[in-house]
């Protein structure tokens, strides 16, 4: 594997590949990696001739600085990683190879981009999309991979991607979870113990809303899931949203829409950390 910080290396990298024909796997990350980065690249690499896999925390979409600064970061295990897991190159740049100068590109897709984690992190999907659409200009990918933990974030790339890159395919990859449920985050390592051991509980509501579900409103489970989780001492729902799983509006009725998901951000613990995670109810 190669590991490249330079752009300019990059495309030189990108131009000879595509130039011999070879289909390029894109997975953007911003390092920590974990079995859900991993579950990416395997698909990538299985699917692909190239996979290039990205690692750089994007200053642009942290709208708060504490975060950006508390963010794990862990060049040689994830070099080490990727490297086993048979990607052909880690583009791994600084902020000031990517973003000489501020990036003053706006991207608008509501209401994809505005409700959820578009209302209570103003701004955060607009540096997703700064930083993807460069992304995806650099590496020209046949795929790129993105995850569904991140459920709204597909959505949005999705319409970034109809607008700036058609023809390219974003394939959606299925949520890999610890055995006791908690979905694998860069963020989990920043649990202390006794919030580590009550996150679970999240997806332990989420999953039996589900069935909770077959037989009461739309508005009646939001209300019981959030009343759930905020039973658990330690643990303070942010938003839940029931939505339609295309557009991301909230629905009303479960026949408003043909795919539902349930989206959810829960505060952990006392710093707190901040957890997100969702469901599929049809
Ligand atoms: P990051 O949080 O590092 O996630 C990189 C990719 O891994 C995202 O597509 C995310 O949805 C996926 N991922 C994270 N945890 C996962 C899990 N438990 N199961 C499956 N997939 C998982 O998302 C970002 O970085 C950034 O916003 C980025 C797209 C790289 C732009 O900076």
């Amino acid at each position: 594997m190669e590991v490249i910080n330079k752009i300019a290396d990059l495309k030189v990298k990108v131009q000879s590949l595509k130039s011999a024909g070879k289909t390029i796997g894109l997975v953007p990350t911003m390092g920590a990696l974990h079995r859900g980065h991993a579950s990416l690249v395997e698909r990538s690499v299985k699917e692909n001739d190239v996979t290039i896999v990205s690692v750089f925390v994007n200053p642009t979409q942290f709208n708060d600085k504490n975060d950006l600064a508390n963010y794990p970061r862990t060049f040689e295990a994830d070099r080490d990683l990727l490297s086993s897991l048979g990607a052909t190159i880690m583009f791994a740049p600084t902020a000031e190879e990517v973003y000489p100068e501020p990036d003053t590109r706006t991207f608008s897709y509501p209401p994809t981009d505005t409700v959820m984690e578009g209302a209570f992190r103003p701004g955060h999907f607009n540096g997703v999309c700064q930083i993807v659409s460069k992304l995806f200009e650099f590496t020209q990918p046949t795929h790129a991979y993105f995850g569904e933990k991140d459920f709204q974030q597909i959505a949005v790339i999705r319409a970034m991607a109809a607008e700036h890159f058609p023809g390219l395919n974003i394939s959606p990859c299925p949520i890999v979870r610890e055995n006791d449920g908690l979905a694998l985050s860069s963020r989990n390592t920043l649990l202390a113990a006794d919030e580590r051991q009550i996150a679970p509980n999240i997806y332990k509501a989420l999953k039996a809303s589900v069935n909770y579900a077959k037989n009461h409103t739309v508005e009646e489970t939001k209300q019981w899931t959030i009343d759930e989780i905020n039973a658990v001492k330690g643990l303070e729902v942010q938003y839940y949203e029931i939505v339609d799983a295309a557009t991301l509006a909230s629905i009303k009725d479960w026949k408003d829409a043909e795919h539902v998901q349930g989206c959810i951000t829960v505060f952990c613990g006392k710093t707190p950390i901040r957890l997100i995670d969702n469901i599929n109810y049809k």
